[in-house]
């Protein structure tokens, strides 16, 4: 039997993911801030994920880290909830994942535009909430989100490496801009025209079920033999951007 949690699973690219692993038949327990989720949990904060953990039962076949908050978040709170959640919730859930289930954690094509070298982005991800509230003190919201998308990066390849013995597969999903939600907030960060560039670009933003289909895959067994790596699903827009 296939149980699959689903976090940021009430809205945009987490919605379409869960109604998507429905139709599959599997279960989903899904998690997020907002009432209704099977676990509310507010991810920014370290109690309320431990709680949320322990609440959880196993055996667990897939677990799809997709909650996220964008730039105009403050940086603490981007760093906790992109970056610190999903690395500790995922950690503490460990006892409870199945031998040879699927983890996904929805990142960012934005994560490449942060250049720290990666001892420093496993500095953050092995500091937990300390390590990230004093980078925190340091950058502002746009910096904070990119460093966030970088650190899932990262955390996505050091978590395959651990989990490999279990036959555990942990891979990363980085959209470009998608039409949920959030696109409103990226448009008061980094500014419309930036998001109009890339649009002009691919052609359009991307669709949640588009970024959806992507995950999916990557908690099926029709991905066994991919384990450690980014998808891009940007419609293109990290090569044309780079040509
Ligand atoms: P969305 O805003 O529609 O959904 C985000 C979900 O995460 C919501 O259900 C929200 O309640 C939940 N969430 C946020 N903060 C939380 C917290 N503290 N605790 C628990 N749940 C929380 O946005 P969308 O687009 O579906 O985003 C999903 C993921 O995709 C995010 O990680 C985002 O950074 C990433 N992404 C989105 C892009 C876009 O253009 N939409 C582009 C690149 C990445």
């Amino acid at each position: 039997m296939s149980r699959i949690l689903v976090t940021g699973a009430m809205s945009g690219i987490g919605a379409a993911l869960t109604a998507q692993l429905r139709s599959d038949g599997h279960t989903v327990l899904t998690l997020d801030r907002t009432p209704g989720a099977d676990i509310v949990a507010d991810l920014s904060d370290i109690a309320a994920i431990d709680s949320a953990a322990a609440r959880i039962e196993g055996p667990l076949t897939g677990i799809a880290h997709v909650a996220g908050v964008p730039g105009t978040a403050p940086p603490a709170v981007i760093l906790a909830v992109n970056t610190v959640a999903p690395a500790r919730l995922n950690h503490l859930l460990e006892p409870k994942l199945a031998d040879g289930a699927a983890i996904v954690i929805v990142a960012s094509v934005t994560g490449h535009r942060c250049l720290w070298p990666e001892p420093q982005v496993r500095a953050l991800i092995e500091g937990g909430a300390q390590a990230a509230n004093a980078i925190a003190a340091t950058v502002d919201g746009v910096e904070a989100y990119q460093i966030s998308k970088r650190g899932a990066l990262v955390w996505a390849s050091m978590a395959a490496a651990a989990l490999h013995p279990r036959g555990i597969r942990v891979n990363a999903v980085s959209p470009g801009p998608v039409e949920t939600p959030i696109l409103r907030d990226f448009e008061a960060s980094i500014g419309k025209d930036r998001l109009d560039a890339a649009a002009a670009l691919t052609g359009r933003h991307g669709r949640p079920d588009e970024i959806a289909e992507a995950v999916r895959w990557l908690l099926s067994r029709a991905s066994r033999w991919v384990n450690g790596i980014e998808l891009k699903v940007d419609g293109g827009y990290h090569a044309l951007r780079s040509a």
